[in-house]
């Protein structure tokens, strides 16, 4: 939700803040600005709409020169998408401009005090707050100011404030300051950075510091310090970031999503690969002893999106195989229904991103109540990484595109690689199925490889079905898991209405909303249950259904009536999830791209959300 980044050093500013607000287009596009201190004023262009239409406002960044400045892209909380809500916000007297990501949760009695004080408010943003706040408690000295100001927010911010010329003389400062928002520095030569993720840094510098809840940074060409909520200066470790500049860009490939599809079959071997050592699966980050594993009842499994899919094609591997039981619980449900969670509770977060808001306080809930947590994060270093007891990184790269793909894949995969492991520590699991299970695991990447090479007809098939405006997904125990994230990819990108029923419920009520031409995927890869599915489909043809069946590659009499197929390489069952989703995120993208839908980046949504 929301980009920011900072920039001072010795180069224009503007050109380097548009490049990485385009790098975070990803978190919000309805309008981006910069500021950019020049001459003793500070300049700010803006614009609605995607950072093109800043691009092309400002020439590149041509028309606005300086080498200290902020910018910004916004995903709207506070306030319509218009030019005047787009940030930076300046104050009222044009020495504080400010970028926001997050929400000021007191900015309504701020506002009224700062208006009684006669300030002018020009947006309907709670950012402005921010600005005029500076002013307010200007003092002559730029960092105290800031100090002073935010003491007096609260909600959640990442924040990048310039200051016009104060009176301690001291030139081309940036500020950065943290609550329970993304925020990284970067270190340059003669030359520094703030941004709300590495994408935006990582073609020019790969030397990041991570800051925390309540800190505090001010940043000049040659130097970055960093203080505690009380003002002490800390000492941050420097941290290198492994990601080749190449794995943020889109080399050659139309979108980024489908870029990422292909990535699917080495980022899974990338995750599932430094686990298994001997035949053996092992977590660099921890070991968990029988004993241990023998007190724990239960594992709740909490998450948001894409994410809580993957969880429930988790929990189908780890109950099948383990005999614990699993429940899946979305975390922004979790945390305000004040969950049944005690030390006899293992709690697994799963984000991508590892800062959705409302994840992060399901962990932080679970913490609470006694359980021991694990994460599977993609990003190092981020909120839920830092705060879980123990970390599984699925190692995707950076995914850029709205929708997830390589995310879930490999989320998918650690839910393999824990259900193994799992397993053997509550007994449930014998040499040779163990020695199965790590070897089938080991042939995920070139399965998923195959369920890409086995699908040429998919864009064939996309111009078919593009025209519906409703698509039923149905399947049955692990392929309903899959149907969840199937029926979102679709909805998601191209807009269609798309809805996943566990096929055994067609009956209790959505068979009312079939009718001559509907469209149902009907996934057939489970397959003690794909009869059952299969009756299930003869009930949509009877009443007038298209029928487009997933299903194995060997297979198709399994649901021989349907109208078209969609295939799946055949895998140890238990892992058919992690295969089984790429033709489908592959349906969706070329549906997507038959409506001219905008694939990266679908309206309304952004890729870290980082609000309630
Ligand atoms: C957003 C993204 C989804 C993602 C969800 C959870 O809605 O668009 O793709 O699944 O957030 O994000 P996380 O980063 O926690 O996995």
């Amino acid at each position: 939700m929301c980009g920011i980044v900072g920039y001072t050093g010795n180069r224009e500013a503007a050109p380097i803040l548009i490049s990485g607000l385009k790098k975070l287009e990803y978190r919000g596009y309805d309008s981006a600005g910069v500021a950019v201190f020049h001459e003793g004023e500070i300049k700010i262009a803006k614009s609605h709409g995607k950072i093109a239409n800043l691009d092309a406002l400002t020439s590149g960044g041509a028309s606005l020169p300086g080498f200290v400045g902020v910018g910004h892209t916004r995903w709207a909380t506070h306030g319509a998408p218009n030019d005047v809500n787009a940030h930076p916000h300046l104050s009222d007297d044009g020495r504080f401009a400010v970028v926001h990501n997050g929400i000021i949760e007191n900015y309504s009695a701020l506002r009224d005090e700062l208006i009684a004080s006669g300030y002018e408010f020009k947006s309907d943003t709670d950012t402005e707050v921010i600005s005029n706040l500076l002013e307010y408690c200007y003092d002559g000295d730029a960092k105290s100011t800031v100090m002073k100001a935010t003491a007096r927010l609260k909600g959640s911010y990442a924040l990048g404030v310039i200051c016009r010329n104060d009176e301690t003389g001291i030139t081309g400062r940036i500020f950065a300051m943290r609550e329970a928002a993304p925020l990284i520095l970067g270190l340059g030569v003669g030359e520094n950075y703030f941004a709300s993720d590495v994408t935006a840094l990582v073609e020019h510098t790969k030397n990041i510091i991570y800051l925390d809840d309540g800190e505090f940074a001010e940043l000049t060409p040659q130097k970055i310090t960093v203080y505690g909520v009380t003002g002490e200066k800390i000492d941050k470790p420097v941290s290198h970031i492994m990601w080749d500049v190449k794995a943020a860009e889109r080399g050659g490939y139309e979108h980024f999503m489908i870029k990422e599809i292909m990535e699917e079959p080495a980022a899974v071997k990338a995750t599932i690969d430094p686990r298994i050592k001997d035949g053996r699966v092992v977590f660099e980050d921890f070991s968990f002893t029988s004993e241990r594993m023998a007190k724990i009842g239960r594992i709740i499994i909490t998450a948001c999106g894409s994410a809580s899919y993957a969880g429930e094609a988790g929990r189908e591997m780890i109950e099948a195989l383990c005999r614990i039981p699993v429940t899946v619980e979305l975390a922004s449900e979790l945390r305000y229904r004040s969950p049944i969670i005690d030390e006899s509770t293992l709690v697994i977060v799963v984000s991508q991103s590892g800062e959705t808001a409302d994840t992060i306080a399901a962990l932080k809930e679970s913490k609470a109540r006694g359980a021991e947590t694990i994460a599977i994060v993609n990003i190092v270093g981020s909120s839920i990484a830092k705060l879980a007891d123990h970390v599984i990184y699925t190692w995707a790269g950076p995914e850029i595109a709205v929708a997830t793909t390589k995310g879930y894949a490999t989320q998918t995969a650690v839910f393999a690689l824990l259900s193994i492991y799992f397993a053997e520590l509550c007994g449930k699991i014998d040499g040779e199925r163990y020695k199965k299970l790590v070897s089938e695991l080991e042939k995920m990447p070139s399965k998923i490889q195959r369920a890409i090479d086995i699908n040429h007809h998919i864009p064939y098939l996309s111009k078919l079905y593009a025209d519906k405006k409703d698509v039923f997904f149905i399947g049955r125990g692990f392929d309903f898991a899959v149907c969840r994230e199937g029926a979102l990819k679709l909805k998601e990108i191209s807009y269609i209405h798309a809805e996943a029923y566990a096929a055994g419920e067609l009956k209790h009520g959505t068979i009312a909303l079939i009718e001559n031409g509907s469209l149902v995927v009907a996934l057939a890869c489970c397959r003690e249950l794909y009869d059952k599915t299969a009756s299930n489909v003869e009930e949509v043809k009877a009443r007038g259904a298209k029928v487009l069946a997933v299903v194995h590659e060997d297979n198709k009499r399994a649901v021989s009536t349907s109208d078209d197929f969609i295939l799946v390489p055949e895998t140890e069952p238990l892992f058919t999830p992690i295969a089984e989703i790429i033709p489908l995120q592959l349906f969706a993208y070329y549906v997507a791209k038959e409506n001219g839908c905008d694939i990266d980046k679908p309206k309304n949504l952004a890729k870290s959300v980082t609000v309630e």
